[in-house]
């Protein structure tokens, strides 16, 4: 059985998806560097495994990215899914689980890197906006896409009301994400491509009817 830990720093929307899902993934862990994180309330509430690590009591990101590596090994998962997880790791943290992070992002990258993405595809004009599930990688946001959703910028659209839009988005392709590697489907190509067999995703096609949600 495909096992992950989920690091969260928020109220975990997107850990609640996961697991409401019921995508066959066995959820070792809930690991938050916020003590107050609403999603570990949640987590302890459904019986599972929290833990924080304070990244204000590190005297260093190299430190907390090593003590957050160690607690992550120690329930041995076969993955990483970041859910809200505001922190950026050093490359040192990453290369410890290559190909074995996987992350949610609040736009179709490679639009939109970092922060603000939504006030920023308002500032754009874009009239496709959407969520990416990706591999992490050293450079941020920028890893192989396994799966996006896309959504209409709708006229009067706030930086809230396309927030939530892309946000129900981000709650059906995360869990299908893992579905796929639940199912042993993922192949990574050499590069950016990631291949779901049975479903045309990767090099061989461009737009496949499943990977678009
Ligand atoms: C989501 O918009 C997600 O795209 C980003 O963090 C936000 C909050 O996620 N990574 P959650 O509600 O804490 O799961």
């Amino acid at each position: 059985m495909t096992s992950a830990v989920i690091l969260i720093s928020g109220r975990g929307s997107n850990l609640k998806a996961l697991v409401e899902a019921r995508t066959g993934l066995e959820v070792r862990a809930v690991i938050s560097n916020r003590p107050a994180a609403k999603g570990l309330e949640w987590a302890a509430r459904e019986g599972f495994v929290t833990r924080v690590l304070d990244h204000r009591t590190f005297a260093t990101r190299e430190a907390f990215d090593a003590a957050l590596a160690a607690e992550i090994e120690s329930h041995r998962a076969d993955l990483v899914l970041l859910a809200g997880f505001m922190r950026i790791f050093t490359a040192a943290f990453i290369e410890r689980f290559p190909r074995r992070i996987l992350n949610i992002h609040p736009s179709l990258l490679p639009a939109f890197p970092g922060l603000h993405t939504h006030r920023r595809a308002l500032e754009a004009g874009v009239k496709v906006h959407g969520a990416t599930v990706h591999v992490v990688t050293p450079a941020l946001d920028d890893g192989p896409i396994v799966i996006q959703g896309a959504v209409p910028v709708l006229e009067g659209d706030t930086e809230d009301s396309l927030a939530e839009r892309v946000l129900e988005v981000e709650q059906r392709i995360y869990p299908q994400a893992v579905r796929w590697f639940v199912e042993g489907r993922v192949d990574f190509g050499a590069g950016p491509v990631v291949r779901v067999r049975g479903t045309g995703i990767g090099r061989d096609s461009l737009v496949s009817p499943r990977n678009v949600a």
